[in-house]
């Protein structure tokens, strides 16, 4: 990615990728909300079990509903996560009935993308603040119907860029920030999503760019505090597996265990948006803004053709125009 103002000259500003909030989200929020928030959480694979084990052992969160449609796990899981019976497992035909409870004021999402901007319109029109697993819809147009209507009913929608809240990461950005690392000339990102995920899931994943890397397009951006100027990327599949079959591995030496502690303090930042009006870190725009990124990386990669980005029109802060 070319940033905007070329290596070697970066500037901070208070203006920065990295700092502007949703100016909504404290609108909302019960300023100091003493009592514990009620959550339904949507979705419990692999990202979503993550964020089951930070909500169960969190005080300031009583679960009330769990929606999955795997219904043959729900005893399992029940006595896997000791639960007791005010946890109430539907399926999501039934999710009418977590939207429809007046005490239930956050929702969880970790159910698979297509699923997200239904789940998150519903849960919102019925004001509940959201917390969803990234990307929150599956193209820009969706993403923006759903911060549109977050905005309209004054509810928090926040999306889970958890490695914004894993303690290497913000190290690195309050060193680029405090000068300890001098201008930075390139940012080099390695991610890995490992082991492979299933084949029934990288399908309908939106792909790689939507799916993996907008982590890493969110983490350049943020690091860097700017916007880039074109893309090009390059792609291949190696690996025999995406094409022949499912593989089987357990995740735990994977993402769940390297960032045990972001995903527990991205909870933590939810819950202080929602009940003490803190500003959210993970803005709308930048949201936006990364799935424009990775769409123009996936067209840069079909194409072989660089993808020159227009910041012109998507009411970004003016730094970064
Ligand atoms: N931030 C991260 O580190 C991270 C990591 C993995 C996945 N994700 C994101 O989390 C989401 C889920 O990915 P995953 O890997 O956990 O998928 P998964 O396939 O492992 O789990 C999805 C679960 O959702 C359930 N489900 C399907 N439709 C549903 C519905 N309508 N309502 C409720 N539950 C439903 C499925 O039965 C399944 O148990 C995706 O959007 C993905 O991009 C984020």
């Amino acid at each position: 990615m070319e940033l905007s103002h070329g290596p070697g000259v970066y500037k901070y500003s208070h203006k920065s990728y990295s700092s502007q909030s949703d100016s909504w989200s404290s609108r909302v929020s019960l300023n100091s909300w003493a009592a514990p928030v009620v959550g339904a959480i949507f979705g419990l694979g692999r990202a979503g079990s993550i964020h089951l084990s930070n909500i169960i052992g969190n005080p300031r969160v009583i679960l009330k509903y769990i929606v999955d449609d795997r219904s043959e796990r729900f005893a399992e899981l029940k006595d896997y996560w000791k639960l007791d019976n005010s946890v109430t497992f539907l399926t999501s035909k039934d999710s009418e009935k977590v939207y429809k409870d007046k005490s239930v004021n956050v929702v969880f999402i970790g159910s698979p993308t297509w699923t997200h901007e239904d789940i998150v319109v519903n849960s919102i029109n019925n004001n509940k603040h959201v917390y969803c697993e990234k990307p929150i819809a599956e193209n820009i147009e969706d993403t923006k119907k759903c911060y549109e209507t977050a905005k309209a009913k004054g509810c928090t929608l926040f999306a889970a860029f958890n490695r914004r809240f894993d303690p290497a990461y913000s190290g690195l950005w309050q060193r680029v920030r405090n000068g300890d690392v001098g201008h930075v000339q390139i940012l080099k990102v390695t991610a890995r999503d490992s082991p492979l995920p299933s084949i029934p899931y990288l399908q309908t994943s939106g792909g790689v760019f939507h799916d993996c890397l907008v982590h890493d397009f969110d983490m350049a951006c943020w690091v860097l505090g700017e916007l880039p100027t074109r893309v090009q990327a390059t792609a291949a599949a190696l690996i025999p597996e995406v094409k022949e079959g499912i593989k089987q591995t357990p995740i735990f030496y994977s993402f769940p265990s390297r960032y045990r502690l972001a995903y527990k303090y991205e909870l933590e930042h939810f819950l202080d948006v929602v009940m003490n009006g803190e500003p959210m870190k993970v803005t709308s725009w930048q949201t936006l803004a990364v799935s424009k990124i990775a769409t123009a990386a996936e067209k840069s990669a079909r194409t072989g053709q660089t993808v020159e980005l227009d910041w012109t029109k998507d009411g970004i802060p003016a730094i970064y125009s």
